[in-house]
């Protein structure tokens, strides 16, 4: 049973503790926040069995975790990954994992000097719906890819964090990164950005940003546009030459289904499983991933982090 310490008692925390209760392969053990009496109460309600631990400092210190799970505001990824590394420890970091490519190769930096296992908890490469479609791809079924096309927006305007530059805040670093991490997943790794357009607030947030990618040999295109605004479909359809894939909600795959052509219905996928369980798949991925002296999780490697955080760097200097 891998012994994972969640770091920073908010939202998502709550959630993955939620997701974890039942799995067979991972334990919340640990639990730590800036205030004792928070992390006491997160404990109580969600992860009963897990030590409690007032500060950071302590959890990153402790001898009886496995894995610690970053859930802190975006800037503070870089700082909490760092200080959980030095110590030794293997981390897995909420998206977006830094907040530039420069702090992104200063992370990986510091865990392969010491043998740290690390991953990016973008939760969505580690689903069974997104690498069943990636298998279609590979087996011809749509033929050459041509066009993608992904939305994600949640009404969530009023969350303090995503308003704050100061905690790196916005559609883009919020919702953009899976946008962003399906572009690269579907269209491969050599695409640039072409285009973006953002609508700024006047505190230099990006409440919706629309962005065009495209292969560097110019044979697909990609279109994607993030909200903090409004609950889109979270719909995507990746076209080939033979056919296309549409995906049912591309923050946690509801569905995938294989179209001729046109049109035609050939095969569908449905996820059965509940909402919350799209948590664990990234947790077990770490728990195999360490059990085999892994340093990187498959689905998940550095290099695709890398890339994303590079992609970021450019869609926010674009803006
Ligand atoms: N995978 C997903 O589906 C998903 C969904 C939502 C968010 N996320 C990511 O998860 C991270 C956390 O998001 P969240 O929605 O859980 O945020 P949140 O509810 O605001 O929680 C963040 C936690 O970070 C800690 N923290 C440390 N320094 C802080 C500071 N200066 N200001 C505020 N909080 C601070 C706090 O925990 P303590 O008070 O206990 O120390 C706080 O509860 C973000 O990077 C976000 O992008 C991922």
């Amino acid at each position: 049973m891998l012994r994972v310490g969640i770091l920073g008692c908010g939202s998502i925390a709550a959630k993955v503790a939620e997701s974890l209760k039942d799995s067979k392969k991972v334990a919340v053990t640990g639990v730590a926040s800036r205030e004792r009496n928070k992390a006491k109460k997160f404990a109580a309600a969600h992860c009963p069995d897990a030590k409690v631990f007032g500060g950071y400092e302590k959890l990153a210190a402790s001898d009886d975790i496995d894995l610690i799970y970053i859930a802190t505001p975006n800037t503070y990824h870089y700082e909490h990954a760092i200080l959980c590394i030095k110590e030794y420890k293997n981390v897995l970091i909420e998206k977006p994992f830094a907040m530039s490519k420069a702090e992104t190769d200063s992370i990986f930096f510091e865990a392969k000097n010491r043998g740290v296992f690390v991953a990016e908890a973008m939760w969505t490469s580690y689903l069974p719906l997104h690498k069943k479609a990636l298998e279609w791809i590979a087996e011809g079924r749509i033929g050459a890819v041509k066009y993608v096309a992904a939305n994600l927006g949640y009404d969530i305007e009023n969350v303090p964090r995503l308003n704050s530059p100061v905690l790196g805040g916005g559609s883009y670093l919020d919702l953009g990164v899976y946008t962003t991490n399906f572009a690269l997943s579907f269209m491969g790794n050599d695409i640039r950005v072409s285009r973006v357009f953002a609508r700024m607030t006047s505190s230099g947030i990006d409440r919706d940003t629309s962005y065009c990618m495209e292969s560097e040999d110019g044979s697909i295109l990609g279109n994607f546009y993030v909200t903090m605004c409004a609950n889109t479909d979270k719909d995507a359809v990746v076209t080939g030459e033979k056919g296309k894939i549409k995906f049912n909600n591309i923050n946690n795959y509801r569905k995938i289904a294989l179209y001729t052509a046109d049109d035609v219905l050939i095969e569908e996928v449905i996820d059965e499983e509940e909402y919350l369980h799209g948590y664990v798949y990234e947790f077990e991925a770490c728990a195999d991933a360490i059990s085999k002296g892994l340093i990187q999780a498959p689905d998940m490697p550095w290099s695709k982090t890398t890339r994303i955080a590079q992609i970021n760097d450019t869609i926010r200097s674009m803006m």
